[in-house]
């Protein structure tokens, strides 16, 4: 018998498929090439998945790979815009990746119900990821968990949001949450506050506080960022706005770096590639 195609998942859909909890029935919006479909159905971790797209050329891509997987019995395809792809009650698991966040957004606004039904969304903006809690959490979701991905210079923080009561697989969120309330109550003015709101905005609590590597993603942003803060600075009429709202997210990622470094000790690897002082600042 031939040999199916399994398909070889970057980092990036590597991560993502690893926050699918077994045994779901996923809807894999935008699902392009199909490949998060299929390798969630040969781990096992899907049952069943709709994989839809919005373009029918991508969709023919994914077609052609989940007949090569021989998955036609358990991934059906659907050509449709957003969330119109599903009935009510039709998943347990809506993964949305690779899309900006405002596509993502609209996404979801589109169909409010059925994402609010689903007991997971599994979401993977490519940019504007505070903007992207901020939504979630005004619309009524949890924020159940962050996963960041590494690939190459290129860094990816997937996210579990939730409306309903389902409790995540493997989640004790009970410690983080309880250092995080201690360090706010010692330092509990209300500028301070605004930076820590900013930074679980902006990072994601539970990464802070449990993932070392982490403090690569925040070293990255901090020079990305105060570049960036210095051409303001340098332009004929600066633009204060801007400038002040730049200046707090340094402060959110360095105070990130600070309890990330406490919390889950130094990587050696960042270390030895970008000193102490990086690492301390
Ligand atoms: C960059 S690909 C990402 C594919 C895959 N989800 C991943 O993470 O690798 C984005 C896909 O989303 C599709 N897409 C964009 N907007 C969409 C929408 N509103 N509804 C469904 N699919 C959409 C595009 O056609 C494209 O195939």
């Amino acid at each position: 018998m031939a040999k199916q195609f399994t398909p070889k998942l970057s980092p990036r859909l590597e991560g993502i498929v690893e926050l699918v909890p077994e045994g779901s029935r996923v809807a894999d919006i935008g699902c392009d090439h199909g490949y998060i479909s299929i390798a969630l159905v040969q781990r096992g971790l899907a049952v069943h998945s709709i994989a839809s797209d919005i373009k029918a050329g991508p969709l023919e891509q994914a077609v052609k790979n989940i007949g090569k997987a021989g998955l036609n019995d358990k991934i059906e395809t659907r050509l449709a815009p957003g969330i119109t792809a599903i009935k009510h009650g039709e998943a347990d698991v809506i993964v949305i990746a690779g899309m900006g966040q405002r596509t993502i957004a609209e996404i979801l606004t589109e169909n409010m119900d059925i994402a609010k039904e689903a007991k997971y969304l599994i979401l993977q903006p490519q940019s504007e990821l505070a903007d992207m809690r901020r939504f979630l959490l005004d619309n009524g979701f949890k924020l159940v968990k962050n996963k960041l991905m590494i690939e190459g210079d290129k860094y990816y923080i997937a996210m579990v949001a939730s409306a309903t009561e389902s409790s995540y697989p493997g989640e004790d969120i009970n410690v983080t949450e309880t250092f995080r309330k201690r360090f706010e109550a010692m330092q509990g003015t209300p500028e301070i506050a605004k930076v820590y709101e900013e930074m679980d905005m902006l990072f994601g609590w539970d990464l802070i506080y449990t993932d070392p590597k982490l403090a690569y993603f925040l070293n990255h942003v901090d020079h990305e960022w105060s570049e960036a803060l210095i051409k303001l600075g340098e332009a004929k009429k600066p633009d204060y706005d801007r400038i002040k709202e730049l200046n707090t997210k340094v402060e959110a990622a360095r105070l990130a770096l600070e309890m990330n470094t406490l919390f889950c000790g130094i990587d050696k690897k960042l270390f030895d590639t970008l000193g102490s002082e990086a690492v301390f600042d």
